[in-house]
């Protein structure tokens, strides 16, 4: 009975210790996906940099100002019947002593920060010029010198620099990649630009990062930095059009044991498939927002809904909402509003079974 007290006590000292080293600890994992302390990229190594030498000045004042604390706690504490200490009423040298150092530290922030600012506000020379367009609530990649536009899914070449050119079609949003570069806000009729060079291949992920909305939360996109030679054989891919317009190149393989389940028709073909899709891509609605290549809206600049020319090549669907697979696919085709409530995805009236059957099939022939 006597070591409980004692025991208390050191659990309340313990227990915001082991709290902090648990927090601590789970900060420093690395499968966060949307972290800004592994930086991947050239842009986001300058922001890191300020970041770090702005954390480790605040360590230091942290430690100086909390010791110092400490120290007159302990040392000036008041003991029994001591007198009242000597009261002391503004100090000169104090004053301009402690004005002084915080202006220093201040200063030797500023310049590495104004450096950063300059640095990444330059716009490159030699960059591949991406187009970006923020829409409630997806994202819009326009690649003019290689002629392709997709949507939620940011291709890049590892190791060379991409220039992103950005506005919006509707509200204010942010786009942000945190680990290759910091964000950017874009304006109706205004661009802004952001640049980074990726230094590794994988896939990361995309966020927009101002409030737009009520899907604010799932307007997210994935950035895929491929090698140079996938980045060609991505872009030489994309640029063969969809298989509505070049069918013919399309092998039947292409229609997997999945679809043909799902569809219950395990002797679609091709040809089949694509005639059922379009005639339920052109009934069902989807051609008032959509684009797809040989379908008639397909010049459009500016559609309410992605471009689905290449879907099938994407990784997500609903903008970062759901992976892109046929059931995720059919729930969304079903009832877009139960995966995404408040999309402007409206449907003129509930496509049937079977109409969602054709479509999925369809666009998982959109490679
Ligand atoms: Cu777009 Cu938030």
């Amino acid at each position: 009975m006597l070591f409980r007290p004692a025991i208390r006590r050191s659990a309340r000292l313990w227990a915001p210790v082991a709290l902090f080293l648990v927090l601590a600890l789970a900060g420093c994992a690395q499968d966060y996906p949307q972290t800004t302390l592994a930086p991947k990229g050239d842009f986001a190594h300058i922001v890191d940099q300020v970041f770090r030498t702005t954390f480790w000045w605040a360590v230091g004042v942290f430690i100086l100002v909390e010791g110092a604390l400490v120290y007159a706690i302990v040392k000036f504490r008041s003991k029994p019947g001591a007198a009242e200490p000597h009261q002391t009423h503004g100090n000169t040298t104090l004053e301009i002593v402690w004005t002084i150092i915080p202006a220093a530290i201040l200063a030797f922030i500023a310049v590495p920060t104004v450096k950063a600012i300059f640095r990444t506000a330059a716009e490159p020379t030699d960059a591949i010029q991406i187009e970006v367009i923020g829409h409630q609530w997806w994202w819009e990649f326009r690649y003019p010198d290689l002629k392709i536009v997709t949507a939620n899914d940011l291709h890049v070449p590892m190791g060379q620099t991409v220039n992103l050119r950005m506005t919006t079609a509707d509200v204010i949003h942010s786009f942000w990649i945190p680990q290759f570069a910091g964000k950017r806000d874009v304006f109706p009729r205004r661009y802004n630009n952001i640049w980074f060079k990726a230094e590794t291949t994988g896939v990361f992920s995309g966020q927009c990062a101002e409030f737009c909305g009520v899907e604010h939360a799932r307007m997210a996109f994935r950035v895929v930095s491929d090698s140079p030679e996938d980045f060609k054989k991505w872009a030489d891919h994309q640029q063969i059009g969809s298989p509505l317009v070049n069918g013919g190149t399309m092998a039947d393989s292409a229609i997997t044991a999945d679809i043909k389940a799902m569809n219950h028709d395990t002797s679609a073909n091709v040809d089949s498939v694509l005639a059922r899709g379009k005639a339920a891509f052109m009934s069902g609605g989807c051609i008032g927002c959509h684009a797809m290549e040989g379908t008639p809206m397909a010049g459009m600049m500016q559609l309410v809904g992605p471009n689905l020319t290449h879907i099938a090549s994407r990784h997500t669907i609903a903008a970062g909402t759901l992976p892109l697979t046929p059931e995720n696919l059919s729930t969304w085709l079903h009832n877009p509003d139960s995966v995404k409530p408040g999309v402007l995805m409206k449907l003129p009236r509930p496509l049937t079974d079977d109409e969602v059957k054709a479509l999925v099939a369809f666009l998982e022939l959109h490679k």
